[in-house]
């Protein structure tokens, strides 16, 4: 993308570079001062913060960057407004079935998320769906009384009683069948305790989808029942007296799927099972279509896999008249739409700040005036070339230069040449590229020997976080968030940089960001001030990001703080939890803190008693050790 120049840059401009306004979606903006705020709409009107205030306010609370922010208006709004939305649909479809739906819980388990989607979500009757023995556990405890409780994943014997034991309470738990080995365990424990199940079979639908979750669909997806084992269910359900158990058909396509004409395609496949099965007594009342509902990253409406070409409205009209026209000809009761969106609902709600710790630059130190005497003839070749650069021919000028600049390390290796002439010699190719990747700035199309120069021109900005730990999806599946400076935006952000993370691993890098033009490897981003820390915002990351983070290099969990913005501008903080100390992490890693910090104080004494160090050193020494062993696991400035 070509960068406009810097003159009246304006905060505009910067909406329109990072793409906030497509993926910001109303929700984020950039006030005329340039910070990035969080705009929620009240009765009385739109209330912006500024996220450098709400960051403020946690460095006021002893946690410092990096640090996750959880707004919990962006979840309430959401599940509003896909409860609104489908309602809406239903509506203008004259559907005469409802819509439930159940937030799956792997999807963010964090406490004060299950807990305001349940307590948020009991005016919709929003429920929870379960994989594990552990989330059903949570989800007991926090579900309200109007959602429902579906059960998806492997069940055992202790599984399988406890959501028995759930519907005596009153819930409304669904066991779906994904195998066809379920169905005796379940029968069995539900004779045995004397309570009756509510029964779901999830089938597997041929249609594929396309995206990163292609496997999810089609005759190969590891999860559902094929065609013939559904029927066998339904066969020996009916055999063993438990027909009207079976309430509830299943499909999961896949997540994040971008095309609504595939969406479309496999609800009529799903349709056409419900019907047939409604047609052979089965008292089926509720379609539930899983997860899938996609986000739209990039913010393009497009069908990159970041991104989808539907909307919200157009997702739910989707299903509810595609359900509606394949039904029609069989004249059975519309059922009961359940949808277990995940990333859709919680994607928008978390936000992850980090600083900028230093940053690297891929620009030529001081250069003498002319060529020292008696250097190599390539170096004084080179010497040339970065006199000439200005005019020489950009793709024959820079080949000459990568050329010479490779020949010059292969010297180099061979002792023929000295590390100082090496030293300038590459100070002389960088200062030749940098001047021919100034030239490229006005051209509409790029040379191709010099396509990769601007990347490899850009700067290293190091950031205080572990890809691994806080945005684990970049790494693992190429998952592209938006990412962009929360101050300074009616400056012109004249450097260009990749971010690498705190972790000594070359893949703990972002090097994928949106921006208004399309994709790109580096960021715009501001130079670094000496007295004023520089923040980066990586935004929509509130789906999966937080359970599928690890250890890597022993980088634990940041601060957290979840707020709610108020009418009059300010906002509570409802829940803060203070980032793993670093002794918390090695507990995880079975290692004994106390134990750790005994062998510590023995090696101690032993250098005291060789008088390695006095006792002054020795109380400095464990007084420091036992401090960091209660700090946080991140950089510290
Ligand atoms: C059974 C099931 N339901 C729902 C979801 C959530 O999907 P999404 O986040 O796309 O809404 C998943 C995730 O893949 C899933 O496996």
């Amino acid at each position: 993308m070509r960068v406009q120049s810097g003159n009246n840059w304006s905060a505009a401009d910067s909406a329109a570079l990072y793409g906030i306004e497509h993926w910001g979606e109303g929700d984020f903006a950039i006030s005329k001062s340039g910070e990035v705020t969080i705009d929620i709409p009240f009765p009385a009107g739109k209330i912006s913060v500024p996220l450098i205030d709400i960051i403020q306010a946690a460095r006021d609370r002893d946690h410092e960057l990096p640090l996750l922010l959880r707004i919990e208006n962006l979840l309430d709004s959401r599940v509003t407004e896909i409860n609104e939305t489908f309602q809406k649909a239903i509506q203008e479809a004259k559907y005469t079935g409802t819509y439930s739906g159940v937030f799956p819980v792997k999807v963010n388990q964090q406490c004060t998320v299950i807990g305001e989607i349940s307590r948020f979500g009991a005016d919709f009757g929003h429920g929870l769906e379960a994989g594990s023995k552990a989330e059903l556990l949570l989800c007991l405890a926090s579900l309200n009384d109007s959602g429902l409780l579906i059960c998806n994943g492997n069940k055992d014997r202790e599984f399988i009683d406890l959501g028995l034991w759930a519907n005596k309470l009153g819930h409304r738990c669904f066991f779906v069948i994904e195998s066809p080995i379920e169905l005796p365990l379940i029968i069995e424990r539900s004779q045995k305790l004397g309570i009756q199940p509510l029964l779901g079979l999830r089938i597997k639908i041929s249609s594929k989808v396309g995206g990163l979750w292609t496997e999810t669909s089609g005759d190969r997806s590891s999860f559902g029942l094929s065609t013939a084992q559904l029927i066998a269910t339904v066969d020996e359900l009916r055999k063993a007296g438990m027909l009207d158990c079976l309430q509830l058909l299943h499909c999961h396509l896949g997540s994040q799927i971008p095309d609504i004409r595939e969406i479309e395609t496999a609800v009529q496949e799903a349709s056409r099972f419900y019907a047939d099965l409604a047609a052979e007594k089965v008292p089926l009342k509720y379609l539930d279509l899983g997860g899938g509902l996609a986000v739209d990253y990039i913010g393009n409406q497009s069908l990159h896999s970041h991104s989808r070409n539907y909307d919200l409205p157009g997702y739910c009209r989707c299903i509810v008249e595609t359900i509606k026209k394949s039904l029609a000809p069989h004249n059975i009761d519309h059922p009961v739409i359940i949808t277990e969106s995940g990333r859709a609902t919680i994607a928008r709600t978390s936000i992850l700040f980090f600083n900028i710790l230093n940053a690297m630059r891929y620009e030529a130190m001081a250069l003498p005036d002319s060529c020292p005497e008696k250097s190599h003839p390539l170096v004084a070749r080179q010497f040339q070339l970065y006199h000439e650069a200005a005019e020489i021919d950009l793709s024959t000028g820079y080949t000459e230069a990568l050329t010479n600049r490779d020949q010059i390390r292969d010297l180099f290796r061979s002792g023929a040449i000295r590390v100082r002439e090496r030293a300038l010699a590459e100070n002389l190719f960088l200062a030749i590229a940098n001047i021919l990747s100034k030239r490229l700035d006005p051209l509409e199309e790029i040379p191709a020997p010099l396509s990769g120069l601007k990347y490899n021109l850009a700067d290293i900005y190091y950031g205080n976080f572990s890809v691994f730990q806080s945005l684990p999806d970049t790494w693992a599946i190429d998952q592209i968030f938006p990412v962009m400076p929360i101050q300074r935006l009616d400056e012109y952000p004249e450097r260009r940089a990749s971010i690498s993370d705190l972790t000594c691993d070359c893949d703990g890098k972002l090097d994928r960001f949106i921006l208004a033009g399309g994709e790109s490897q580096t960021l715009p981003v501001h130079p670094l001030k000496v007295e004023e820390d520089y923040i980066l915002g990586v935004f929509l990351m509130g789906a999966y990001q937080e359970t599928l983070g690890d250890l890597h290099n022993l980088f634990g969990d940041t601060n957290v703080i979840n707020i709610r913005i108020n009418e009059d501008g300010g906002f509570d903080v409802i829940e803060e939890q203070s980032g793993d100390t670093i002794s918390e992490v090695l507990t995880m890693l079975e290692y004994e803190p106390t134990s750790f910090y005994k062998d510590f104080r023995d090696k101690i004494e032993r250098a005291v008693k060789q008088k390695r160090i006095n006792l002054t050193e020795r109380q400095q020494i464990l007084a420091q050790f036992s401090a960091q062993l209660n700090g946080q696991t991140y950089f510290k400035s």
